[in-house]
């Protein structure tokens, strides 16, 4: 096979909901960092994983230092940080000139290791912040994790850059802890070409952030800043995209479990020497269904419900 399979490659919705947002935001000249598509963007996807509010923001990393800022994380803080992870989960503490101490993954989740953060804690029992990661869209451990942070009375932050649609014991990840951080970069289950979000229950913390987002500016007609500032805030335009994105994310993630599910019955046919005519390997199956589009998404669902009865089955 000569073409490469992208890791996660943009979905926009076949029915075009995202441009028809972006078109809503020209025609009537919202073309700003703030404005409607943002507000309802806000409210939906607050919505759709379950948190009282959010913060529209120009990318995950940026929501992780507003995390961490809303935290009270400031200089020479210690944050427990999950070692494996994407650099950005991290980067932000440094930008809080706070100190990361790395906490090892366990080996069924990839992601926090309870026992190991149990021991971190002896080791340093002045913690400002816990930084745990939903890596691959596999959730961490978070009822130990909560139990540990809530014992040492320690802020959760839920790196949820990677998970938007995995839930944990019915809640979504990024909901449990007391903030939570998705990401929109073009690599992420639903884009907006660039973003994040920062969700929280806490009302006035996510209003601070949202101030500090647009600058710190004062509240005065001219232009008075009595706080350090930031320009983080996410576009009307691209706010659309997102709006029109979360429209599609049932499909979104039904796509990537069906592929997970395809991936794993080749592997089974393949291990008892079955083979696909023309596709011997996943990737050729992967490839043929999820890159050249050759089944419309109604025959992806049938095929899904075949994919079932066919595992449980054999
Ligand atoms: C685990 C993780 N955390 C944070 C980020 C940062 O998100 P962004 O690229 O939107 O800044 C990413 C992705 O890039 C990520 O995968």
């Amino acid at each position: 096979m000569s073409d490469r399979i992208f890791l996660s490659s943009p979905h926009m919705s076949e029915e075009g909901y995202e441009m028809q947002y972006i078109k809503e935001a020209f025609d009537t000249n919202w073309i700003a960092p703030l404005g409607p598509n943002v507000n309802e963007f806000e409210k939906e996807f607050a919505k759709k994983v379950g948190a009282k509010h959010a913060a529209a923001l120009s990318s995950g990393t940026a929501a992780i230092q507003m995390a961490l800022k809303a935290a009270g994380v400031g200089e020479g803080d210690i944050v427990f940080c999950q070692s494996l992870t994407f650099s950005a989960t991290a980067n932000p503490i440094i930008y809080q000139n706070a100190i990361p101490v790395f906490i090892d993954s366990d080996y069924e989740t990839w992601n926090i290791d309870p026992n190991a953060l149990e021991e971190a804690f002896r080791k340093y029992p002045n913690v400002k912040a816990v930084l745990v990661v939903h890596l691959y869209g596999l959730s961490a451990d978070m009822d130990s994790i909560m139990e540990i942070c809530n014992k040492h009375n320690v802020v959760v932050i839920e790196d949820a850059a990677e998970s938007l649609g995995t839930y944990y014991k019915g809640r979504h990840t990024g909901t449990i802890g007391d903030y939570g951080i998705f990401s929109f970069n073009g690599n992420k289950i639903i884009t907006t070409s660039g973003g994040g979000m920062l969700v929280s229950d806490d009302e006035e913390r996510i209003a601070k952030v949202k101030f500090w987002a647009t600058q710190s500016r004062d509240p005065a007609r001219h232009y008075q800043h009595s706080e350090l500032g930031f320009n983080y805030r996410l576009s009307n335009v691209l706010a659309g995209i997102g709006r029109g994105q979360l429209k599609v994310l049932n499909d979104i993630t039904f796509l990537r479990d069906l592929e997970v599910i395809i991936m794993t019955v080749i592997k089974v046919f393949q291990r008892d020497g079955i083979s696909f005519k023309g596709m011997d390997t996943a990737e050729d199956f992967g490839d043929y269904l999820l890159r050249e589009k050759k089944i419309t998404e109604g025959e992806y669902r049938a095929a899904m419900e075949k994919v079932k009865q066919m595992l449980n089955n054999y």
